[in-house]
């Protein structure tokens, strides 16, 4: 394994030394929610042990010094992606909220009747729905480019539906089910020269890889905290400066006016224009305290080691009997950039049964539609998959315990094939 040293990791990681149903925690479950390390931890209880205090709003020494943190956090966001300022940072409550201010804000100005949104097939209901009710509002209509049975992209089928001349394409970076990592670059690049507008969803990549907004040069880009080592409950969403100056503000209230009469109001700066009443301040410095803990591991590292812990994943899972595996696959990995999502099914069994019994062994993965029902239901054909995620503390003794596990499923349920 490279450059991260798994063991040293997971001691900071207090929630990886416990036990569920008599066994060691085997945390699979990343793509969820990742654990926090007691840096954030701390981070979070020294705010409101020592400084708790609303932003913005005190003359006194612990609101300048909670209001400086939650500022720097956004400094460190700002860096973390390569945007230009912290301006360009607005904090929202997860990435569908993010998303939804896109939606409410920028779409809800240049999109109109007749005209297209363009997604993928491999979007979770983050970045359907809201283009669902925007279409319905403005008599407009959502497409979503096929994905080929190699599960990716068909750039192909991209091309062509950008010839309609679509408003937005709005994409995943990273599949939460298939693990596929979709080319931003090139796809923003090709919707830029259509004339189109790009938003990311980039919830399962900022956590697990270096992303670049500049040389990906999206217009927007989403993401969560809690799915990258922070508190839940705080969100990002990066625009670039022109964009986010010329949309109006969704939600109405204080801090995000400059001035309020009876009769109208003016708007604050960037980023607190988007940021109506009390902040989530410990969201914040935790998200901060993060990306502090990302920076020293590296990016790259972190990458590194979840490319290793997949590649293995892919051979055990591959070698066990009955397991029939939903991405792309070992093989496939020297072609196609995967993140370090396992989805699959033992045959015979429901995956919400697969669950369970890993459950009783102290493994936890998640199993269901995992909010992308088009995708499982429609294109993959199936009711429900189990999935297996990674982050940096996983070590691949885990994944061993997991594929033991998938014998022991077979075995209590009495599956012969
Ligand atoms: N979007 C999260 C997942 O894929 C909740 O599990």
């Amino acid at each position: 394994m490279p450059k991260i040293d798994v063991e040293k990791t997971r001691k900071d990681f207090p929630i990886l030394s416990t036990t569920s149903n008599g066994k060691r925690l085997v945390y699979l479950d990343s793509a969820a929610t990742s654990q926090k390390p007691g840096g954030v931890i701390n981070a979070i209880s020294e705010y409101y042990r020592t400084y708790n205090a609303n932003i913005h709003r005190g003359l006194y020494d612990i609101s300048v010094k909670a209001t400086e943190a939650y500022t720097k956090s956004k400094e460190a966001v700002a860096n973390f992606i390569n945007a230009d300022s912290y301006r360009e940072i607005v904090y929202c409550k997860n990435t569908t909220d993010a998303i939804n201010l896109v939606a409410l804000s920028w779409a809800e100005g240049n999109v109109g009747r007749g005209d297209t949104i363009l997604a993928t097939e491999m979007e979770h209901h983050s970045n359907i729905v809201p283009w669902q009710l925007l279409a319905k509002r403005k008599g407009a209509k959502v497409e979503y480019i096929r994905m080929k049975s190699d599960f990716t992209i068909d750039m192909d089928d991209y091309r062509e539906k950008l010839e309609a001349n679509p408003k937005l394409v709005s994409f995943t970076h990273v599949s939460n089910v298939l693990g596929t990592v979709n080319d931003a670059k090139e796809i923003t690049r090709l919707s830029r020269k259509a004339g189109a507008r790009t938003l990311i969803d980039a919830a399962q990549s900022v956590p697990h890889m270096p992303v670049d907004v500049k040389d990906i040069d999206c217009d927007f880009m989403a993401f969560s905290g809690h799915k990258m080592l922070g508190p839940a409950g705080l969100g990002v969403l990066y625009g670039k400066e022109a964009m986010l100056e010329e949309m109006p503000p969704v939600y109405g209230g204080g801090d995000m006016i400059r001035s309020v009469s009876f009769k109208e109001s003016t708007w604050n700066e960037l980023p607190w224009k988007f940021e109506a009443g009390t902040s989530n301040t410990e969201g914040g410095i935790g998200l901060g305290a993060a990306i502090d803990y990302l920076n020293k591991v590296g990016m790259k590292n972190v990458r590194a080691h979840e490319t290793e812990l997949t590649r293995y994943a892919l051979k055990r899972l591959e070698e066990t009997r009955g397991v029939k595996i939903y991405g792309i696959g070992l093989k496939g990995m020297a072609a196609f950039n995967r993140a370090g999502v396992v989805s699959f099914n033992i045959e015979g069994a429901h995956p919400h049964d697969v669950s369970t019994i890993l459950n009783s062994e102290g493994i936890a993965i998640r199993a269901g539609h995992h909010c992308a029902m088009p995708l499982v239901n429609t294109v993959l054909r199936e009711p429900a998959v189990a999935r297996a995620s990674f982050y940096l503390y996983n070590k691949p003794e885990e994944i061993d315990i997991l594929v033991d596990s998938v014998a022991k499923v077979r075995s209590v349920l009495h599956l012969k094939n």
